[in-house]
């Protein structure tokens, strides 16, 4: 690794795995909004687009559109790979089948109490119904497109593994337990990001900063670098994430805030009027455990008498097109979205190239604190410290 410096055109934390993929920062950002990857990518770091929310129709369209605007730079692919599907998509008849008279009413009532007007136009979740069938549709057209790294995350299908990596892909498992971590190894992984409980979206119950160490060491012996990620959107947390021996930091909630989002004025209010407090682990989302930023959409399914969320995909079928209607007209109190407690520093609306600057620099401001304590203590710097002791990102 690199030895970072306080001057600005050193090429700071130049980890191994930013070798691995030719990029110039171990920042990784992760974003269903392809201007946002885009952006990232521009800005020296990598950026991985959210297909799960895609039409698998659309998909090799979304990428191909991403390749012209990044040129060479190297970008990922995510796909949402959970078990416990449907085998085939469902019909709008027998989903509504499958969904308990309780819970429309109560939806109804939702509907009524804030006084959502109707969705005048499609998303995701009013057109499609998550089944194995709508997965492998969106893995033949990721495997079949130019994308050089397919992330996994929520479910970690071997034969997709090892289906990309013959297609000359590189791969990424995004995974929550050691357990997890294993699997991911044993399924031939080539990147781990190991994302803690802080993290937006969906989540496990392990702490960032007790996980990302655990599972380094798990994945010492492969030689797989390790990315840490939740609740991470400052450098000095990039910087903690290398002292723990992960080789770069993947983020998520930071983008909300990038203008290149285009986040509609009600959330991001939300978003940035947020701290870590406001955020909470909700099923009322996609029915599987997900952090959201708090809203009345997660108290009101939270309140005493309030049916138990869906399971997926049965909560998004029941409840896609009145959160298609939310978010169209901008309902205020009901509008929310998947976010980490990184929320807390999210503080208005910033271009991505400035994102990637303040967290450069906060890098550079951590280093420069660290010599300093490190000159204090008699230590030497803490380069000098590191060729002494043990460096898990450079001794794999
Ligand atoms: C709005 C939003 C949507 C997300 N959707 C996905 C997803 O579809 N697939 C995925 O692998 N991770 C998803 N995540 C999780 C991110 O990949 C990442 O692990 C997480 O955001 C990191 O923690 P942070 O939010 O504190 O930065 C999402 C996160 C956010 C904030």
């Amino acid at each position: 690794m690199t030895v970072p410096t306080a001057d600005a055109a050193a090429p700071i934390f130049h980890t191994p795995v930013c070798e691995k993929l030719g990029i110039r920062w171990p920042i990784f950002g992760f974003s269903h909004e392809i201007d946002v990857v885009v952006a990232i990518c521009r800005a020296g770091g990598f950026g991985v687009f959210g297909v799960a929310r895609e039409d698998p129709k659309r998909i090799p369209e979304l990428i191909s559109r991403l390749r012209t605007a990044v040129g060479d730079a190297p970008f990922g692919v995510d796909l949402m790979l959970p078990a416990g599907m449907p085998d085939r998509t469902p019909t709008r008849e027998e989903v509504d089948a499958r969904i308990p008279e309780q819970h429309k009413v109560f939806v109804e009532r939702l509907r009524e109490k804030y006084a959502v007007p109707p969705a005048t136009r499609q998303t995701f979740f009013t057109s499609f119904v998550r089944s194995r069938q709508l997965f492998d549709e969106q893995v033949e057209a990721v495997l079949g497109s130019e994308v050089p790294l397919i992330a996994t995350a929520v479910g970690l299908p071997p034969e997709v593994i090892a289906r990309a990596k013959a297609a000359g892909k590189v791969t990424l498992s995004l995974i929550g337990t050691p357990k997890h971590a294993r699997a991911a190894l044993a399924a031939g992984a080539d990147i781990l990001v190991a994302q803690g409980y802080d993290a937006g979206g969906h989540t496990g119950t392990i702490g960032t900063l007790s996980l990302v160490p655990q599972i380094v060491e798990i994945a010492a012996p492969s030689g797989v670098p390790v990315i840490a990620a939740g609740g991470i959107a400052t450098g000095a947390q990039i910087l903690a994430a290398i002292a723990m021996g992960a080789q770069g930091a993947w983020l998520g909630t930071v983008w909300l805030g990038a203008r290149e989002n285009h986040t509609h004025r009600a959330l991001l209010d939300k978003l940035v009027a947020a701290g870590s407090e406001d955020t909470v682990i909700t099923r009322a989302h996609s029915g599987k455990p997900c952090r959201v930023v708090r809203s009345a959409w997660s108290e009101e399914w939270a309140a005493p008498g309030a049916p138990a969320p869906l399971p997926m995909p049965y909560q998004h079928a029941l409840t896609g097109e009145l959160l298609a209607a939310i978010e169209e007209h901008d309902v205020k109190p009901l509008v929310y979205e998947a976010a980490g407690q990184s929320v807390a520093w999210l503080t208005g609306e910033r271009s991505v190239a400035q994102i990637v600057d303040a967290l450069l620099d906060e890098m550079r401001d951590g280093w420069a604190r660290m010599s300093g304590l490190a000159a204090r203590s008699g230590a030497g710097t803490p380069a000098g410290a590191h060729s002494t002791g043990r460096n898990p990102s450079t001794d794999r």
